[in-house]
């Protein structure tokens, strides 16, 4: 099975050393996707100065050794020097069948299978979830659902923020609530405001201050009626989470959880070997890692607090007996971190110390999988217009809103409306989510996401629905079609030949009329607007076959995540 991607770079090293020398072969051809073509050759750009020639002549001489390729059906010079390469037809439509051939669809098997942890979603217990959280939970699940499929041992891990300080002011409000009016507080999502009513306490009343330190000792020391109110803070919580993550469809349950909590007692003899191993040492009464390689601004070596001078610990010390824990006890050999990009220097101080005091080897790896933000219009933080944070539930409401409204005229009965709302909503914003690099940021828009066209989780959806619909009016089952898979489309839609078989007129008749226009009766969907075109743009169909033969391919060679 060939990667288009790799199979090209082939292609163009060997041109490369045709036209240029066998010095040029190891050259990067830069391959690219692009608009106007399935893929493009940049190397041209990079080589003229190298060559002491024009871009473009270079592109031509290189593009010269092309043309006789079985792989390529046209090979064009463009721009200043762009290769634009389209392949042939009967290339993808031969890899396209080998994989559906192939009960894994050509995804190979883990070998080795490893044991990976995969750390996603984390709220914190009394705190609204974020929409950096949303991000977290979908991406992080997505890698579990990939890891699991390629057979590797992926171990789930909500690292819910549990534990600390806070908690004996969230207790004590609770407790002048009143144990049931909290819980319905709580469970209802009303979570910043209990939030914002316990702190507010805090800071104007000294006797309810003094009670707050005084419920944290109680709740570290472990008194009974303490865990118990504590126990039903969280419970009221995860009532929370569970609901998002029942609607997002997101595999976690309570069994994944591994809380701030669980570690709390281990927290102590982490510490202790740290120090005994000489890789924490007492600072300022602290007990500091200082892991090499981490500076301040000031030059000065960056501590990793572990005991601060009053005993307390903190999220540091946590992930220290995390880390410890999964590679010790959970005999994990790989860890993944899905977590915000913003924690990017505190993960690589946890896995420098890790490494330090010999837990994390070289058979094992660390990684944290950073998220990038997402932002509003103005490229801060998403935030509402009172400038408040936004609860996520009202964000994945607003998505199934405005997808009830782009729909409403299409479907008279309401029930239908409401779960196709539901389904084009949360698709959108989980493939919004899914279809930019995690690492990037990306601006948060409803309209954008929700379109019907573009690279959107709707327009998947209407891509589907409407092939589906083929079927449906062929009176065919899609499971129980078979033979050679051939394209009859040619990315300019400059016409196609006629497969060989025979298909039943109502499937020949509905294909032939979707020939770049879209199918407008039955799915009640507009026509899609005719491709802009410079040259030709490449069908969203094609773009999408192209992905799918190259993205198992990376997948097998190991570069999918
Ligand atoms: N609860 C943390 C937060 O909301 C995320 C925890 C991520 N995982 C970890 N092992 N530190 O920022």
């Amino acid at each position: 099975m060939t990667d288009p991607q790799q199979a090209l770079t082939t292609l163009l090293s060997g041109a490369l050393a045709a036209a240029f020398g066998p010095g040029y072969a190891d050259a990067d051809p830069v391959i690219r996707p692009s608009q106007f073509a399935d893929y493009q050759a940049n190397v041209a750009l990079a080589l003229a100065r190298r060559l002491n020639r024009a871009p473009r002549d270079v592109a031509a001489e290189l593009a010269s050794h092309l043309v006789d390729s079985d792989l390529l059906e046209t090979v064009e010079v463009s721009g200043p020097g762009f290769i634009n390469l389209t392949l042939r037809d009967d290339w993808i439509a031969a890899e396209a069948a080998r994989q559906l051939g192939d009960p894994r669809l050509d995804v190979p098997a883990a070998d080795p299978a490893q044991r990976i942890v995969v750390d996603y979603s984390a709220p914190n217990v009394a705190r609204e979830m974020h929409v950096g959280h949303l991000r977290t939970t979908i991406v992080g699940d997505s890698v579990v659902r990939v890891l699991e499929y390629l057979g590797d041992v992926a171990i789930r891990a909500n690292h819910i923020g549990d534990w600390g300080t806070q908690f004996g002011i969230l207790l004590e409000h609770l407790l002048e609530v009143g144990e049931e009016q909290a819980n319905d507080q709580l469970a209802a999502g009303e979570i910043n405001a209990f939030y914002q009513a316990a702190n507010a306490k805090f800071k104007a009343d000294p006797s309810f201050a003094e009670r707050s330190r005084l419920r944290v000792v109680a709740l570290q020391a472990g008194d009974p009626e303490t865990l118990r109110l504590w126990t039903t803070l969280i419970n009221d919580t995860k009532k929370y989470y569970n609901s998002i993550y029942a609607r997002l469809g997101v595999t976690l349950t309570d069994a994944d959880l591994d809380p701030e909590s669980f570690y709390n007692a281990m927290l102590a003899d982490v510490c202790d070997e740290l120090q005994a191993k000489g890789v924490a040492v007492i600072s300022d009464g602290a007990l500091c890692a200082f892991p090499p390689g981490f500076t301040g601004r000031d030059g000065a070596p960056l501590p990793l607090i572990l005991r601060k001078s009053d005993g307390g610990y903190g999220y540091a010390t946590t992930d220290m007996a995390a880390i410890r824990y999964r590679i010790r006890d959970l005999h994990a050999n790989r860890l993944i971190y899905v977590v915000g990009a913003e924690q990017a220097q505190h993960f690589a101080m946890v896995f420098a110390v890790a490494r330090q005091a010999g837990w994390l080897t070289d058979e094992i790896s660390a990684e944290h999988a950073a998220i990038g933000l997402v932002t509003g219009a103005d490229r801060k933080r998403f935030r509402a217009r009172s400038g408040r944070s936004v609860k996520l539930i009202d964000l994945i409401d607003q998505a199934v809103g405005r997808a009830e409204e782009v729909i409403k005229d299409r479907y008279d009965d309401p029930e239908l409306r409401a779960q196709i709302a539901e389904a084009v909503g949360i698709g959108a914003l989980k493939y919004a989510d899914l279809s930019v690099d995690r690492e990037s940021g990306y601006v948060l828009d409803f309209d954008r996401m929700l379109a019907l066209t573009g690279n959107t989780g709707p327009y998947l959806q209407y891509a589907t629905a409407r092939i589906r619909s083929i079927f449906r009016r062929a009176g065919i089952e899609p499971g129980s079609v078979t033979g050679p898979i051939r394209l009859t489309e040619t990315a300019g839609g400059s016409g196609g030949s006629s497969p060989r078989g025979s298909l039943p007129a109502s499937l020949k008749q509905a294909r032939g009329r979707g020939k770049r226009r879209y199918m407008r009766s039955g799915t009640g969907m507009p026509s899609r607007p005719s491709p802009v075109s410079r040259t030709r743009r490449v069908s969203a169909e094609r773009a999408s076959l192209l992905w799918r033969v190259g993205s198992s391919a990376a997948c097998r060679t190991g570069h999918c995540s």
